[in-house]
């Protein structure tokens, strides 16, 4: 039985559908792909990347979402299914479901971090314990070993996981939106209130070796050099896939339960300003800044020391230098990224509670139940194998490659199966903002090719980099031997992102790694078939009962 819930109020489907977008990825993902990726050398491509593929894709998918709504349709399959004749297109939209799934199974697990630094941040626990013990505690790490576990990680990982499942259960309008409600002004005060004191920090100030500002110079610099480097794309393209929660099937979901003739086109465009807000402005002005300030530039552009590792290892220990403030900086700083967290899993959870509701009769319990069992059958293995196997490989499957799968798929379907017309004036139905019309243009042409590119650069990626064979072609210089690159799809898929050691122990380690690589692949693979499974009985009964495919 088709569901019959609705958004409370518009300004609560904005702040659900920012929640959404607005994530780990905004704080985190962000200044780490920026700063390994050369700071302003990434931010052209980011922002082209935004241009012609997020604005345009985020338009399609509100437009699917609510197209497939009035059918009854919440999640992906039947969403892209209505849209289409022939009954592929059903299967393609599991990546919709999928994708929410396997990411949730490490995100919320990240999540469970933020928790427990919120927690310890505000008992003031970083005064005496060094952020990498409490990190390694609390994820259980041991070196060169396959296998750990923390109990008490896993502990705050199941009060996470209970805390979705509790608030999905409230349904759409009293749980999602009310938790976006009260938490999406929460991190942006948080945020802003980081912004701030990371800026007035300044060099005489205990540990400031920098200014702040040449943080925020290096992120904002222009360098046009890196637009010859195909990997800064890759990398700009995967950021604005992943933090506009694109290609993933939870905005198709959210827009599903609007009614025909609502707005998609300012809202739509609203949720990603919105985004791009929280990621380059607030995003950009508190972790690079900040780090900048107190451990030097070289140190925040190097990759190996920026990133996750400045967010959970470096901030705690650095926040001890704002006296009385610590504590409470500290707790701002994770508390916020907790609440960034937990509103982009929930929508993570409501297309696969969707699905189960809309074709399979559960009610709201039973459906987020059934997620809460799923993530955590797949969320083990995430949080006790090192975290080069599960972690990594969701991430990278589940997280990066899928999404552009997706996108690119959903595109060709909007554009040119289902019609560009008939697409755009779907689009525009209801519009209290007209989109310009080179957007047409850009959706039926420009986005699936800029798609391809992507994709086939994220498949096809040479070692030594496709700037050296355009080298040794146009230049003269030496063309390099092919080797796959560890980075790309057949990288991966061949284990050239391991290599070999001639320390035994490390060796030893290496082949566990590829090993259990290989069960995560098969994993990630037995999930897919699982919901095309669900689809196809999902899909006999409706026949069975006269409610075809739309
Ligand atoms: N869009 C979400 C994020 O940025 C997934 O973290």
């Amino acid at each position: 039985m088709a569901t019959k819930e609705r958004w409370g109020t518009r300004l609560g489907l904005v702040l659900a559908m920012a929640g959404n977008a607005v994530g780990l990825g905004n704080f985190l993902r962000f200044p780490a792909q920026a700063a390994k990726n050369g700071g302003g050398a990434f931010m052209i491509p980011y922002i082209v990347a935004l241009i012609v593929m997020g604005l345009p894709l985020m338009w399609v998918e509100w437009t699917l979402g609510r197209y497939g709504g009035q059918f009854g349709h919440h999640s992906a399959p039947g969403i892209l299914q209505s849209t289409a004749r022939g009954r592929g297109w059903k299967y393609f939209g599991v990546f919709g479901i999928w994708a929410n799934l396997i990411i949730a199974a490490f995100y919320v697990y990240i999540e469970s971090w933020c928790l427990a630094y919120a927690g310890f941040s505000a008992i003031g626990g970083f005064r005496d314990t060094p952020a990498k013990e409490f990190y390694n505690n609390l994820i259980g790490a041991s070196e060169n070993n396959i296998f750990s576990i923390s109990i008490w990680g896993m502990g705050v990982f199941a009060v996470c996981i209970v805390l979705n499942v509790f608030i999905l259960s409230r349904g759409l309008a009293r749980g999602i939106e009310t938790v976006a409600k009260i938490g999406m002004p929460i991190l942006i005060l948080f945020a802003a209130i980081l912004a701030v004191r990371g800026l007035m920090s300044q060099v005489g100030d205990e540990g400031v070796v920098e200014s702040p500002f040449v943080g925020l110079n290096f992120v904002w610099e222009p360098k046009l050099d890196s637009l010859a480097n195909p990997a800064v794309w890759l990398a700009a393209a995967g950021q604005i896939f992943f933090t506009l929660s694109i290609g993933i099937g939870s905005i198709h979901c959210y827009s599903s339960y609007l009614r025909a003739k609502d707005d998609i086109a300012l809202t739509g465009a609203t949720t990603a300003w919105t985004n791009e807000f929280c990621e380059v402005v607030l995003g950009g002005t508190v972790l690079i800044p900040i780090a900048v300030a107190y451990l030097g530039l070289s140190h925040v552009a190097d990759p190996e020391t920026s990133g996750f590792a400045l967010g959970f290892l470096s901030f705690p220990t650095l926040f001890q230098k704002w006296g009385w403030l610590a504590a409470p900086a500290g707790f701002l700083w994770f508390g916020l990224l907790f609440v960034a967290a937990i509103t982009s899993s929930l929508a993570m959870g409501q297309p696969i509670m969707a699905f189960l509701q809309d074709e399979y009769g559960f009610d709201r319990k039973r459906s987020a139940l059934a997620f809460g069992g799923m993530l955590l059958l797949l969320a083990v293995p995430v949080a006790i194998f090192e975290q080069k196997s599960f972690f990594d490989e969701f991430d990278f499957w589940g997280g990066t490659f899928a999404l552009v799968v997706f996108a690119f798929g959903e595109s060709i379907l909007f554009g040119w199966v289902f019609g560009m017309d008939k697409a755009w004036a779907e689009m525009n139905r209801g519009a209290e903002l007209k989109i310009p019309s080179i957007f047409y243009y850009f959706i039926k042409y420009l986005t699936p090719v800029f798609l391809f590119f992507i994709l086939a650069g994220s498949i096809f990626q040479p070692k030594a980099g496709w700037d050296a064979y355009s080298n040794a072609l146009f230049k003269g210089e030496e063309m390099p031997a092919w080797e796959w690159s560890g980075s790309g799809v057949i990288g991966k898929i061949l284990h050239k992102d391991i290599e070999d050691s001639s320390d035994p122990q490390k060796q030893a380690f290496n082949e566990d790694l590829k090993l259990v690589r290989t069960i995560d692949r098969l994993v990630l693979v037995g999930v897919f078939l699982f919901f095309s499974v669900l689809v196809y009985f999902a899909w006999k009964r409706r026949a069975a009962e006269g409610r075809l495919a739309t």
